[in-house]
């Protein structure tokens, strides 16, 4: 996981957890492209079964904390668990096993993959909790919320269908506001303080954790309104560009982001104190 590295325990083999959880992880998600809902509920043991009514995606779903959380709330829903880093995908299958979870399944894959792994209309919410923000320009691409992205999961939402951004990042979400006016969402919630609102929603790891540390949970539902006919880049990709004219002066500073803003805080600092023989510019 970036930033925030797990610690490993004791003896722990990547290979072995991923075989041991390998029931609920899906190595060829290509198979079910389309038939998410129908192929999950057949195994399912209770007879006669019913397709779930719903897929959803977690996307970047860390250590599973969340979708334990939320398969377990909505046990008619399919949760589909995807992430970058193996490591990631062995303890979310470890903790969907440990839960008896028979609703939610993990699936090894980038967010360039969605489009390839669900078919047309297939999911009705993408959840991206905490998403990594790569703050730099030049690492933007990566940046979940981008509109390539974007325009990629509007094929695979059902009509009505959100995207769902958490984070503790207002240069993240205000960036991703760019973003989904460019990929044709609207916006249809918005909140500077989801906790406060929505005190029983499920949580993640990161969320938990930088809550204790002080950061409020903004949060964003968009959904895709119109296909943009020339879908083009225009906004700024660097996250400096979003950060507040105060440099997070309440205290705060969103994960990611120290290194970034002690550097800007620096250079004001080195503008406004006159070294010797020099008045300030
Ligand atoms: C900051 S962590 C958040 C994890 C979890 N959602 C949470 O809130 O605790 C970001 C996660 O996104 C994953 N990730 C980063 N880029 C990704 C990508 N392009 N596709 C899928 N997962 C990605 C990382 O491996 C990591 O697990």
């Amino acid at each position: 996981m970036h930033g925030m590295h797990a610690r490993l325990p004791k003896n722990f083999v990547l290979e072995e957890r991923l075989e041991k959880y390998a029931d609920v992880i899906e190595l060829e998600p290509r198979h079910y492209v389309g038939r998410w809902a129908q192929a999950c509920s057949q195994l399912l043991p209770e007879s006669p079964k019913a397709d779930f009514t719903e897929v959803r995606l977690d996307l970047g779903c860390g250590k599973g904390a969340f979708v334990v959380q939320a398969a377990t709330n909505e046990p008619s829903v399919l949760y589909v668990a995807m992430d970058a880093e193996p490591l990631c995908i062995a303890y979310a299958a470890q903790h969907i096993t440990e839960a008896g979870l028979r609703n939610a399944v993990v699936v090894p894959g980038k967010g360039s993959d969605v489009s390839h792994v669900f078919g047309v209309g297939e999911v009705s919410c993408i959840h991206l909790n905490f998403p990594t923000p790569y703050p730099r320009k030049k690492d933007a691409h990566k940046r979940l919320v981008i509109l390539d992205r974007l325009l990629e999961y509007a094929q695979v939402l059902a009509p009505g269908g959100t995207v769902r951004l958490r984070t503790d990042s207002q240069p993240l979400r205000d960036f991703a506001l760019t973003q989904f006016d460019l990929a044709g969402y609207d916006i249809v919630r918005s909140s500077d303080d989801e906790r406060r609102l929505r005190p029983h929603e499920p949580t993640s790891e990161y969320e938990e954790r930088l809550v204790a540390q002080g950061a409020k949970v903004l949060c964003v539902w968009a959904t895709p309104v119109r296909v943009p006919e020339h879908p083009v880049q225009t906004a700024s990709l660097s996250l400096v560009d979003y950060f507040p004219d105060d440099l997070f002066a309440d205290g705060y500073v969103p994960h990611g982001m120290g290194g970034a803003v002690t550097n800007l805080r620096n250079r004001n600092r080195r503008r406004t104190t006159p070294t010797k023989g020099q008045s300030p510019s």
